[in-house]
This record gives C-alpha cells, sequence and structure tokens, in this order.
C-alpha cells in the first residue's frame, strides 16, 4: 500500500467512527455477544427492515430464550414467532441450524468459518457475522450496505469483483476495532447512503464459465447416464473447446462428482 492509499484509509477510519459515534442505531443484539442471539439477529435481518426486526427479535428471545429451547420447539411455534419476518423457510432453518449445533457440537457453537458454513442456512455472509459479532474475530463482514460504502466512496460507485471487493474491505478495518467497523458501514450505508446507486457488475462471464459447464455435464449425465468426450464436445457445440472441457472433467474427477471407465466414458458415481 502507498502512503497515500494509508493516509486515505486512515482518514476514513476517522471519518466513518466519528460518524458512528454520533449517529449509532441502539439496536440489541449489540448489547450481546452471545452467538445464538447474533444468529437469530442476522437471519432475521436478511431481506427485512431492521425497524421491524426489534421487536421480532426481542419477542423471539422470551418464546426461545437459548439454543436449546429453540432445537426442541415445535415448528409450528416457530413459524408463529417469524410470521411478518417473511421467507418462512428462513425461520425453518435457522431452527435445523439450532438443531444441529446442540446435536453435533453439544450447544457450542462452532468458530471456524468452514464449520459455520456446513450449517442449514449459513453463507459466508452470516458465518462471517457470527465469527465477528460474536467471536470478536478481526474480519471484514460484507453486506450489501457495506459493498455500498466501498462502491460508493472508493470505487465510483461500482462494486468490485468479490476478491478485490474482499481485500479491500479487510484493508479497511481499524486495527482491533472489526466489531465496531463493520456495524458503523452498516449504519452509515442505511443512513446516508439510502439514495446512492450503485451498479454491480454482472458475473457476465458465467454462462461460458468453469462452474456453468460442470453443472451442464452433470445434467447431460443425468439425462444420458454416459458420456464420452466427444459426445460433450458435441453436446456443447464448440461453446467450450477440448482442452478446457478435459480440465473441468479432471476437476469433477477429483471432486468424485464423476466417475471415468478405462475406454475414457464418464458418468455419474
Ligand atoms: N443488518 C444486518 N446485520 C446488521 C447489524 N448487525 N446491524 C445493523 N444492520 C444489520
Amino acid at each position: 500500500m502507498t502512503s497515500l492509499q494509508h493516509k486515505k484509509i486512515t482518514a476514513f477510519q476517522q471519518f466513518i467512527l466519528s460518524w458512528y459515534a454520533k449517529n449509532k442505531r441502539d439496536l440489541p443484539w449489540r448489547q450481546t455477544r452471545n452467538p445464538y442471539n447474533i444468529l437469530v439477529s442476522e437471519i432475521m435481518s436478511q431481506q427485512t427492515q431492521i425497524s421491524r426486526v426489534v421487536p421480532k427479535y426481542l419477542l423471539w428471545l422470551e418464546k426461545f430464550p437459548t439454543i436449546q429451547d429453540l432445537a426442541k420447539a415445535k415448528p409450528s411455534d416457530v413459524l408463529k414467532c417469524w410470521s411478518g419476518l417473511g421467507y418462512n423457510r428462513r425461520g425453518l432453518y435457522l431452527q435445523k441450524c439450532a438443531q444441529e449445533i446442540v446435536t453435533k457440537y453439544n450447544g457450542i457453537f462452532p468458530q471456524i468459518e468452514k464449520e459455520l458454513l456446513t450449517l442449514p442456512g449459513i453463507g459466508e455472509y452470516t458465518a462471517s457475522a457470527i465469527l465477528c459479532f460474536a467471536f470478536n474475530k478481526q474480519i471484514a463482514v460484507i453486506d450489501t450496505n457495506i459493498k455500498k460504502v466501498i462502491a460508493v466512496h472508493f470505487f465510483k460507485g461500482i462494486v468490485p469483483e468479490k476478491k478485490e471487493l474482499t481485500e479491500f474491505a479487510e484493508n479497511l478495518l481499524p486495527k482491533g476495532k472489526a466489531n465496531e467497523w463493520n456495524q458503523a458501514l452498516m449504519d452509515y450505508a442505511a443512513q446516508e447512503l439510502k439514495s446512492e446507486k450503485i451498479a454491480i457488475p454482472k458475473q457476465s462471464t458465467f454462462k461460458n464459465s468453469n462452474r456453468y459447464f460442470r453443472g451442464q455435464i452433470l445434467k447431460y449425465l443425468v439425462a444420458n447416464s454416459k458420456a464420452s468426450l466427444d459426445d460433450l464436445l458435441l453436446q456443447f457445440n464448440k461453446t467450450v473447446d477440448k482442452v478446457t472441457l478435459e480440465k473441468i472433467l479432471l476437476g469433477l474427477l477429483k471432486d468424485k462428482l464423476v466417475v471415468r471407465t478405462k475406454n475414457n466414458i464418464f458418468s455419474l458415481p
């Protein structure tokens, strides 16, 4: 990092933290480090306005004060408590997640991202929120609000690609203050950048990407049960070259998603 970039980042950190000191929202999950409470708040906040989440969050914790209470609740009670938040599936996933933490981890949250990601309903965002807000890990938590702050202040309103975005967000973290910082950016975007528009470049390369062809190969094998390399080349009709296709097949073999016979016929395991 150049010293100019360093200065710009330090100035931005001071600007945001002093804005936050004056404008911080008093949200009940900011007064706890309990990972269960944090999990509930984060799942509820996805696609639901924060002002609607607060009363639901408080009621939820009265009804299911601990992860064990939620794990053993009747799903119909879970849904009743979830009503008004939308996407019922999220409420049920939250219960499934609680059940897995109780049965697999004895009710103790794992503190490793990889393990959190195996739990129902927990994606990259929620995993990082739990690690930062409950366990004070010094990591960037990137939701749509934080993407917005970074895009507006540093990238002319265009959200950078994931890798660049993540690296940038990590560079912005003030030492030892990740928890406060991530919450501050969320509040700042929600209150000060409401009318800002940002552009999120589409994963325009997806249709022609390896991931796309991996999916297409599996789809072909489900329908046709087996295929040679030539069958697949024919199927994809020159949208992918032979060398690339071979590489993608090797990847699938390595991940044990397909198997290969001695005479080079591919099928599902
Ligand atoms: N949106 C999602 N998580 C949030 C949090 N912890 N604080 C404020 N807004 C949020």
